[in-house]
């Protein structure tokens, strides 16, 4: 889906902020892309998306070069990108108008636009809303994804949706996240919020602009005190059961959902319980 080779981003200023990037996005990946502010996460969202250019080395969405000016159209309906602001994003008043604005620009007809626009209101939860700057952060970024989605798009990069939202925004915009990858889209997603890489099938680590390490969702739990020395924090349940396996109490778990990791630590006591007859 996502091919990037030999990638260097240089600013005018000079400032070198990724260095020699090779990655590979398959079809349907969850990919986390983690790092220090200043890390070069932002610059890397918005060279992946085809939004800036790579001064060396190039990305490629679904086999089109994104410096490719003939297929530029092709590209925009492949991949979205969605921001840390979302009043970035969004220019209208009128949220209507936010979501249509692709859609217009590729010559959709109105009656499609009519219904594009229900539909995808619906799967975001956004049918009532109607002016834009009567919207919390995190409405507004809900607008921000539909106006992404109403392009229909295989792919999604996100650059840090939930750092401008309050905490009950930060789990909606990161439950929509999670369904629309369950829905079929790959999703790039950047975040320094280490619970959210949770449902992330890969984790991708940048430092300096360069991708120091990458560990696959399974690697994490083994890989805590290498995540730590590259100053990230680790997903709060994750620490949980670290700190016990240090106190000697080590709980199989292969799911890190609150639920799943409940349930294991539930059969972990009642084996105990077996073995000590209570
Ligand atoms: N427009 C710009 N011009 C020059 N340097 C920039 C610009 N934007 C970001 N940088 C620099 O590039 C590096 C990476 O920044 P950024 O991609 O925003 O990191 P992150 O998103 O991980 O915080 C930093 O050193 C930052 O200061
Ligand atoms: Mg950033």
């Amino acid at each position: 889906m996502i091919s990037i080779e030999n990638l260097d981003f240089i600013y005018p200023s000079g400032n070198h902020a990724l260095k020699s990037i090779n990655l590979t996005v398959q079809r349907g990946e969850f990919v986390a892309v983690v790092g220090r502010n200043g890390s070069g996460k932002s610059t890397f969202a918005g060279v992946v998306s085809g939004l800036v250019r790579p001064t060396k080395g190039a990305v490629f969405i679904n086999g089109i070069n994104t410096k490719s000016k003939s297929r530029f159209i092709e590209l925009r309906k492949t991949l979205g990108m969605v921001f840390q602001n979302p009043e970035n994003q969004l220019v209208f008043e009128k949220v209507r108008d936010d979501i249509a604005f692709g859609l217009r620009n590729l010559n959709f007809s109105d009656a499609e636009i009519e219904n594009r626009i229900e539909e995808i209101s619906k799967i975001m939860g956004i049918e009532g809303f109607t002016d834009s700057f009567e919207l919390s952060m995190g409405q507004k970024q809900r607008v921000a994804i539909a106006s992404v989605l109403a392009m229909n798009p295989q792919c999604i990069v996100f650059d840090e949706p939930t750092a401008m939202l309050d905490p009950k925004g930060k789990k909606d915009i990161h439950n929509i996240v999670v369904d629309l990858h369950k829905s079929g889209i790959t999703v790039v997603y950047v975040t320094n919020v280490i619970d959210e890489v949770l449902p992330a099938d890969r984790i991708v680590v940048i430092e300096n602009g360069s991708i120091k390490d990458e560990f696959k969702k399974q690697e994490l739990f083994d890989n805590i005190e290498k995540m730590k020395s590259f100053g990230l924090e680790i997903p709060l349940i994750m620490d949980l059961l670290y700190t016990l396996k240090q106190k000697g109490i080590d709980i199989f778990v292969n799911k890190w959902a609150v639920n799943d990791v409940a349930d294991n630590i539930y059969a972990y006591i009642e084996n105990i319980k077996g073995h000590i007859n209570v």
